[in-house]
């Protein structure tokens, strides 16, 4: 049966655990200048709806440094954008090449493509979710802290995609996930609903309580990609800001998260993110890595 990646919940514990293990050693190994080429004669697609520099480019490099190459395509090139149906989209593709990386605005999407490939497809960012990005940042996370049980790990602002991936990955390890958003701005009911069977997911509308005692704090923009139009006041986000006082409240060693990119003023102060505790641009790497043990989990 081929294997997707559609949302960290297509994993089980033991397969998170060992992707991000692999994944560590496959950057140990590239560092060492060892040549790893598994996937020579392999093409991976990548379709991308939304901007992306971390997402797109990492996922090329994967494929290369593992041997392989990729096709890029935006929507709008293709015949999608002329109401081909997903349905032979998705066929037609799985002639051609070995996996689809997709970023798009719509979950749905992904999921119809899924449907009807008989390919592995990957998540690359959709509206309600973001694996690759929370598989790569528990890698970081692994990498400073260890163990990943045990930890009190924060998300602090918009309840988005990012935040309902790692929601996810919550679901499926031990350690504690705080969740801080301000009223209206929640992560969605079903994703909330589906974490309510588990007791290391607690949501608070208090930022501080979040943050007191904290391993790791986490953020994001407050306006997603394809959210611009929407009126989001920003007013109420600013008691969310990751800023030396709100960080004041987590362990003198905790690590502070964002997948990027950033807007400085807003959910994070310039000081924090170009601060001490900031890992973003181990985060960043890691997405090359994690791409590689995720491409050669399904390639291989
Ligand atoms: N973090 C992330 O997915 O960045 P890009 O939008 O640049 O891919
Ligand atoms: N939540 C952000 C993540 C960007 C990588 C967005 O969807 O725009």
């Amino acid at each position: 049966m081929k294997k997707d990646l559609i949302t960290i919940l297509d994993l089980s514990s033991e397969e998170i655990l060992s992707l991000i293990d692999r994944a560590i050693v496959l950057k140990k190994n590239y560092k060492a200048g060892i040549k790893y080429i598994p996937l020579v004669g392999k093409t991976l697609a990548l379709i991308f709806e939304k901007p992306s520099t971390r997402t797109r480019v990492s996922f090329e490099v994967a494929m290369y440094q593992l041997g392989g190459q990729v096709v890029f395509l935006t929507k709008d090139v293709t015949q999608m954008s002329r109401e081909e149906p997903i349905k032979d989209t998705a066929r037609v593709l799985s002639r051609y090449v070995d996996a689809v990386a997709m970023r798009t605005y719509s979950q749905n999407l992904i999921e119809e493509i899924a449907r009807w490939s008989n390919i592995p497809i990957i998540n690359a960012l959709s509206d309600k979710y973001h694996p690759c990005q929370v598989l790569s940042d528990l890698m970081t996370v692994q990498e400073y802290k260890g163990d990943l049980e045990r930890l009190k790990i924060v998300w602090i602002g918009d309840g988005n995609n990012v935040c309902h991936s790692w929601i996810n990955a919550a679901i499926r390890l031990d350690f504690t996930l705080y969740l801080a958003c301000p009223k209206g701005y929640e992560p969605a009911l079903d994703v909330l609903e589906n974490a309510k069977k588990r007791k290391n997911i607690i949501f608070t509308y208090d930022p501080i309580e979040a943050v007191k005692g904290a391993d790791v704090i986490n953020t994001d923009v407050w306006v997603s990609m394809g959210q611009e139009r929407e009126q989001k006041t920003k007013e109420c986000f600013f008691p969310y800001q990751v800023n030396s006082k709100l960080l004041s409240y987590a362990k003198p060693e905790a690590i502070v998260m964002h997948c990027l990119p950033a807007h400085r003023g807003e959910e994070i102060t310039e000081e924090v993110i170009e601060g001490s505790q900031s890992v973003v641009f181990d985060q960043t790497e890691n997405k090359l890595h994690l791409h590689k043990a995720l491409l050669e989990k399904l390639l291989v």
